[in-house]
């Protein structure tokens, strides 16, 4: 087991992730869409919000623990669902849903993660888990992969509403990231560099997308599987597909990319359970806003009719913190959360979560709160956010 102890903060962990993780998919994970201008204001935004320093207050006794949609968690922070997981550390999708789990935050298993629904639940025992939908054409592969989900025990379904079209990342189509993928020599060559990831490859059969592999008809390899998941995202997804979802899910319901309060009075309408402020961690609309930007005119439209959440540019506690100031009871952490998995496999993820908790606890009593359930906007400086 590594010594993790001079590993402080997320930073630490990316820069290591970046020398372990091949480049083509590092680079999957750490980019935006164009310019990266959302990608990048994502994390800066947070940087213009300040907090007031409250002192001679009482600091004992603190908690982080909290609810989502009704379920206890240690801090408010789940794991995002992110793409290609798996090839960012082997297995990596199991490793994160064990640590989520050791740590008592929820995990998302992403539709095009590498392990399925199946081996999280067969390698957790069976803890319930959330997992993200995305509507493809083929509906009855929707249906089924619904009641495989139900089957793996997921307690909550997030269903991603940002992602019709694929937004353009330079970054993966320089590096031949497409579909079919089509890796330059210059990324071949830099797998023979990633001894540990390569090993790790190696000894998992876990090497494609689970959750459609053997599950999708006309799929049988990989090239298939490539032009199949292509075409599948559907560009004609509209609210009567979320009603539709909803009945023949029937449980939580979280949707995933509002960043209008137009779109988040819809949310409401729809009878969802919780919404999610994202941008998809700038990876769509290149030009939109951060989310933590976006985050309080949505709260106020909507926040004392569902529970509202925010993901985006959050790489520390404070940023937890004051998303929850400007009303996300809950934020997700994807890049963070990777940035772990592919240092350091589940040992990275629990790292990583426990240098957010920390900065999360720390700081929160330097604002003069004990509790994170009393936290509100007037922990934060006016005139800053
Ligand atoms: C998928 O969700 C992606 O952003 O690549």
């Amino acid at each position: 087991m590594p010594d993790l102890s001079k590993i402080t903060c997320i930073e630490d962990l990316r820069a290591i992730a970046q020398r372990r993780v091949p480049k083509m998919f590092y680079d999957y994970a750490d980019s935006g869409a164009w310019t990266e201008g959302t990608y990048r204001a994502n994390e800066s935004d947070f940087q213009k919000i300040k907090l007031r320093q409250r002192v001679a207050v009482n600091m004992e006794g603190r908690s982080t623990r909290t609810t989502m949609i009704g379920q206890d968690v240690a801090m408010p922070v789940a794991i995002a669902p992110t793409g290609l997981t798996g090839m960012q550390h082997a297995d990596g999708e199991i490793l994160g849903a064990r640590a989520a789990k050791a740590f008592g935050i929820p995990f998302t298993l992403s539709t095009m993660s590498i392990c399925s629904l199946e081996d999280i639940a067969e390698h957790t025992d069976r803890h319930p888990f959330w997992f993200q939908l995305y509507v493809m054409k083929d509906r009855d592969f929707i249906e089924r992969l619904i009641d495989r989900a139900k089957a793996a025990n997921v307690s909550a379904l997030q269903l991603t509403l940002d992602l019709q079209i694929l937004g353009q990342r330079h970054k993966d189509i320089k590096n031949g990231l497409s579909t079919p993928p089509k890796p330059t020599i210059k990324n071949l060559i830099n797998l023979a560099t990633k001894p540990r990831w390569c090993m790790g490859m190696l000894g998992t059969r876990r090497r494609t997308f689970g959750n459609i592999a053997g599950h999708a008809k006309g799929v049988k390899d990989l090239s298939s599987l490539s032009s199949w998941t292509a075409e599948q995202f559907d560009p004609a997804l509209s609210w009567a597909d979320v009603e539709w979802i909803k009945k023949r899910w029937g449980g939580k319901l979280i949707l995933k990319g509002i960043m209008d309060a137009e779109d988040a009075r819809l949310a409401v309408a729809s009878g969802a359970d919780a919404l999610i402020v994202s941008n998809h961690g700038g990876r769509q609309l290149d030009g939109a806003p951060s989310s933590i930007a976006a985050l309080p005119a949505i709260a106020d439209a909507v926040g004392s009719q569902i529970e509202v959440w925010m993901d985006g540019g959050v790489r520390s506690g404070q940023d937890v913190l004051k998303a929850r100031a400007l009303g996300a009871r809950g934020t997700l952490i994807g890049r963070s959360f990777l940035y772990g998995l592919g240092a350091y496999g589940q040992e990275g993820v629990t790292r990583a979560l426990q240098i957010i908790h920390k900065e999360l606890d720390v700081t929160m009593a330097f604002c003069g709160r004990t509790q994170i359930d009393d936290v509100r906007s007037d922990i934060l400086l006016p005139g800053t956010f």
